[in-house]
């Protein structure tokens, strides 16, 4: 990093972490490839200490996922009809209109009516669970790579549950988009760098950093929010088996890292202050998706600004990161060092968060009661 440089554009690429121009000019380009190669830079660690419960946390979320499966193809009600119109009005109901609060007074679209809004409500269901779906195959690759060169072997085992659920939930998503839904989308271009950046890192530590603290974090806020808003009681089902599952992943990485960090050094925990603050903005950019107003015909960065104003979205943004804050503060990393971290996520808007549940041991809570998951005789 070059003195001159500010943090901010060494880090995100830009000094201001609201400029729209720079945000937009990030684009997917590589979407007609059927396949994206990213070296993995890290070397695949035997442990030749098998002692099993040497790290009790670990040990006990390992006995937790053992009896916490369940199964894609028969525990859900595939046979539910989705008709999507109706549930884009039916959700648009329930949160008080198509418009959330945005004023379109001289923006050129001022003029759409109830049909382009169900249309808009459509590209943005398949653009939502389409970015599910590139998302769980990234928790795919990085917990696969986390049994690789993690070193202690409770740690090994526990990675080994979770890569079974992230192919489940890769296989639900799918299935639901293609069953259910009437379009994918091609990865955005901020999750795909995000994804990119977390699988390329040679550090074991970074993996959990980057997936099971940033990225599951806000998936797992994310998740929620749709569970409890959505009228769709398929979409509704298969979000809270999910869920579940997402908040044991989360803790795993609470867990592992609260040991680790507490070896390393201020210089190093820095780096790992960076590196969330790098993966927050890139998933706060992600969430314009800019993609969908582009099919719809409308140049983002005209509707964009409105949009970005709407207090709607406002607290959506902040609800997103209701995970990730506290468990961020409960590894150390907001007030390390001189507190840099603490700084960024109050430029964010999302300090207020610290104070929130971590999810060291939330996953009890998440879990699926008895009888909850259907008989998969039937
Ligand atoms: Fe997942
Ligand atoms: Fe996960």
């Amino acid at each position: 990093m070059s003195i001159e440089m500010s943090p901010n554009e060494a880090l995100i690429g830009r000094t201001d972490v609201d400029d729209l121009e720079a945000i937009l000019s990030v684009t997917n380009t590589d979407v007609g490839e059927l396949v994206h190669t990213v070296a993995d830079n890290a070397d695949a660690i035997f442990t030749w200490d098998y002692e099993k419960g040497k790290r009790p946390a670990l040990n006990k979320l390992y006995e937790k996922a053992k009896t916490s499966q369940w199964n894609g193809e028969t525990d859900l009600p595939w046979d539910t009809d989705v008709d999507q119109e109706q549930v884009v009005m039916a959700n648009a109901a329930a949160g008080g209109g198509f418009e959330e609060g945005i004023d379109l007074a001289g923006t050129g679209f001022e003029h759409w009516g109830d049909a382009e809004w169900i249309q808009m409500g459509i590209e943005s269901q398949n653009w939502t669970l389409s970015q599910f779906l590139h998302g769980e195959q990234g928790a795919l690759l990085c917990t696969a790579k986390i049994v690789e060169t993690v070193p202690w072997i409770d740690a090994k085992y526990y990675a080994s549950t979770q890569v079974m659920d992230e192919a489940r939930h890769v296989e639900v998503f799918a299935k639901y988009l293609d069953t259910k839904l009437t379009g994918h989308y091609p990865v955005n271009a901020h999750l795909k760098m995000l994804l990119d950046d977390i699988i390329a890192d040679s550090r074991w530590d970074m993996t959990y950093l980057g997936m099971q603290i940033m990225v599951e974090g806000l998936a797992l806020a994310a998740f929620g929010f749709i569970h409890q808003l959505t009228t769709e009681p398929l979409l509704k089902q298969l979000l809270r088996y999910v869920m579940s599952d997402e908040a044991r992943h989360v803790a795993f990485g609470v867990l592992s890292l609260k040991e680790y960090y507490g070896e390393l050094s201020q210089a190093e925990i820095r780096e790992r202050q960076e590196f969330a603050f790098e993966a927050a903005v890139r998933m706060r950019d992600r969430f314009l998706q800019q993609e969908v107003w582009e099919r719809m015909g409308i140049q983002p960065a005209k509707v964009l600004p409105l949009v970005l104003a709407s207090p709607q979205r406002a607290l959506f943004q902040q609800m997103l990161f209701t995970k990730i804050v506290p468990n961020c503060k409960k590894l150390g990393l907001l007030d390390a060092g001189d507190g840099w971290l603490r700084q960024r996520f109050g430029e964010l808007g999302v300090i207020q968060f610290e104070d929130w549940q971590d999810t060291g041991e939330e996953y009890e809570a998440f879990a699926l009661a008895e009888g909850e998951v259907e008989s998969s005789t039937a």
